[in-house]
């Protein structure tokens, strides 16, 4: 189990900005660096990630690893850049000696690659928003080396990507607004089919340190409750000590985010740090119903260390 100090949380991607000299962007990225080991949990929306890495210091060439929540471009489009920048790994002496990295994993449920695409009420048509990337194109350029599971991926002792998030209580469901499609017609003009998406592909990160599991979320389609439950069945661990990143809030029912903070409550959360996809008012809902010590906003620049 993880030791608290060895464990630190970087955001370099949020719709919004700590500091004036980052960049919000809608999306998400957060950095897990775990006793020496990084892991780049998702990769933002478009150039944020590296912008902000760069701005704040961080290495991406020292990232060990990404993993990625769902295939969503708000969570991939960054990607390329990202695997781009993480291949510039330069030699001690001088830049003669620069190298690049022959490939690096990248965690994924086997459904990130779905024709993904989103439909609100009254929008015309279906706007793609999976991956903008081709596989063999990250492959064969970029150096990616894809892993894909649908069952949980332990990446070192402590750290977990989840695989598949079973949907169990009556209150979390997945939005109305997201679509596979289906057939190969005209998507603007209604000839292709289009049946919603399950997200199959929703996935989170779970650690475990002495103050209890740390979650980190990527969008929690698949609900921010079944996916604590979730962590807690497959690590063993009970206790839990903080979510941080988008909880998908955004539109929940009175009913949900009743059900949501009474639970968060039963559970005994310490720490619940929202991102993305929690919206503003259901953030404001969370801040009041379960208390500023346990609240927190976590956006692009800000660094949790654990104590
Ligand atoms: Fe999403
Ligand atoms: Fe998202």
């Amino acid at each position: 189990m993880l030791a608290a100090p060895k464990l630190r949380l970087i955001t370099l991607s949020e719709n919004t900005a700590k500091w004036l000299w980052l960049w919000g962007e809608w999306g998400l990225s957060i950095l897990v660096e775990a006793d020496g080991f990084k892991l780049l949990f998702d990769t933002g929306l478009g150039s944020s990630t590296v912008h902000n890495a760069d701005a704040l210091g961080v290495d991406l060439t020292a990232v060990d690893k990404i993993a990625l929540s769902h295939g969503h471009v708000d969570h991939t489009g960054g990607l390329r850049e990202v695997l781009e920048r993480m291949r510039l790994t330069v030699g001690r002496s001088n830049f003669l000696t620069k190298r690049r990295r022959e490939e690096i994993e990248i965690i994924a449920h086997p459904e990130v690659w779905g024709p993904k695409f989103i439909n609100h009420p009254g929008d015309p048509g279906y706007d793609f928003r999976g991956i903008p990337f081709r596989k063999v194109e990250l492959e064969e350029r970029q150096g990616a080396r894809f892993v894909e599971s649908r069952e949980p991926v332990w990446i070192t002792d402590d750290i977990v990507w989840s695989g598949e998030i079973p949907m169990l209580n009556d209150y979390e469901k997945i939005v109305d607004t997201c679509y596979l499609k289906e057939g190969e017609g005209k998507y603007v003009d209604g000839d292709a089919k289009f049946i919603p998406d399950p997200i199959n592909d929703d996935a989170a990160i779970y650690i475990k340190t002495e103050l209890g599991l740390v979650i980190v979320l990527g969008c929690a389609h698949h609900g921010t409750i079944n996916t604590i439950h979730h962590a807690q069945k497959i690590t063993g661990m009970d206790e839990v000590h903080m979510i941080v990143g988008g909880t998908h809030l955004v539109k929940a029912s009175d009913y949900q985010m009743e059900s949501t903070i009474s639970e968060l409550k039963k559970i005994g959360v310490h720490k619940v740090g929202v991102s993305h996809c929690t919206g503003l008012e259901s953030s404001v809902k969370l801040a009041i119903g379960l208390g500023m010590d346990v609240f927190f906003f976590n956006n692009a620049g800000n660094v949790i260390t654990l104590r």
